[in-house]
C-alpha cells in the first residue's frame, strides 16, 4: 500500500477490537517512531496499553468507546511544535495505516491517565488511538477545492492533486480551516485561518499536500 492508498483509505475509528497490536508490528512502529522522533526533534511514545486514556465520558458522547494502545505526542516546546506534531503524526497515522490498523488522533484524553514522560522543555500536544477497528470508518463531508485554494487560476495537475490529497487530512472537529495558496512563482503556501488545535491540522494538511503534489513544500 502506497502513501497515497493509505491516504484514500484512511477515516477516523472510534470503536475497536478487544485485540493487543502483534509484536512484529510493535516493534515496527517502535523503529518508525524512532525515526520520526529523529527527524522531527519530537518525543512521541508508543503506550501499548492506553489502560484509561480515554476514559472521560466527554470521549464517549464524541463516540470514541475505547482503543488498545495510543501515542502520546509530546516534543521540545518551540513555537512550531504543534505544527512538527502534525506533520511528522501524520506520516505515522500513515504508516499504521499501512500495517493494517485503524486511528483517531484525539485531542480530548486523559493527559494524567496517558502516562506519558515529558521533560520539564517539552510538551504533550495530542494522543492518536490505534488498534485493529471495528470497522474501516468512514466517508465524511469535506469542503469542495475551491473552499479552500487560492492564487493562480491556471492550476497545474500537481497541485490539483496536492489539493485532494489535503481534503482527505484529518482536522479538528473536521473544521478543514486552511488555504492553499498557488503563488505567482507556482510555489505554494499552505495557512491555517485559525480554530481549535489548527496548528496540527496545518502539519497533517501539508503532509498530505506534499504526497498528492510529489513535491516537498
Ligand atoms: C488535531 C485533531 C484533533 C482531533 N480530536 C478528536 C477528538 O478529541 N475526538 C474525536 O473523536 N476525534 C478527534 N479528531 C478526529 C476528527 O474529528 C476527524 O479527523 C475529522 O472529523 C475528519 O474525519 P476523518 O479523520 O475520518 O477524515 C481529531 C482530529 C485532529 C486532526
Amino acid at each position: 500500500m502506497t502513501e497515497k492508498e493509505a491516504i484514500l483509505a484512511r477515516h477516523s475509528v472510534r470503536n475497536y477490537l478487544d485485540k493487543a497490536i502483534e509484536a512484529d508490528k510493535v516493534r515496527l512502529i517502535e523503529e518508525k517512531i524512532g525515526e520520526l522522533n529523529a527527524e522531527g526533534d519530537l518525543h512521541f511514545q508508543f503506550k501499548a496499553d492506553a489502560g484509561n486514556t480515554f476514559n472521560r465520558l466527554l470521549n464517549r458522547a464524541m463516540g470514541l468507546a475505547s482503543a488498545p494502545s495510543v501515542i502520546a505526542c509530546v516534543g521540545k516546546d518551540t513555537e512550531d511544535l504543534d505544527e512538527r506534531v502534525g506533520y511528522y503524526g501524520e506520516k505515522l497515522v500513515l504508516y499504521l495505516q499501512q500495517l493494517g490498523l485503524n486511528t483517531c488522533w484525539v485531542g480530548t484524553f486523559n493527559r494524567k491517565n496517558i502516562g506519558a514522560d515529558v521533560a520539564p522543555d517539552e510538551r504533550l500536544v495530542i494522543s492518536i488511538a490505534v488498534g485493529y477497528g471495528e470497522n474501516q470508518g468512514k466517508e465524511r463531508k469535506s469542503k469542495t477545492p475551491d473552499q479552500v485554494t487560492a492564487g493562480r487560476n491556471d492550476r497545474p495537475e500537481w497541485f490539483n492533486e496536492g489539493v485532494k490529497m489535503a481534503l482527505l487530512a484529518p482536522t479538528a472537529v473536521n473544521q478543514q480551516k486552511f488555504t492553499i495558496c498557488l503563488n505567482d512563482d507556482e510555489s505554494v503556501s499552505i495557512t491555517d485561518n485559525g480554530g481549535v488545535l489548527s496548528r496540527v491540522d496545518l502539519g497533517i494538511v501539508k503532509y498530505h499536500f506534499e504526497i498528492g503534489a510529489e513535491r516537498k513544500l
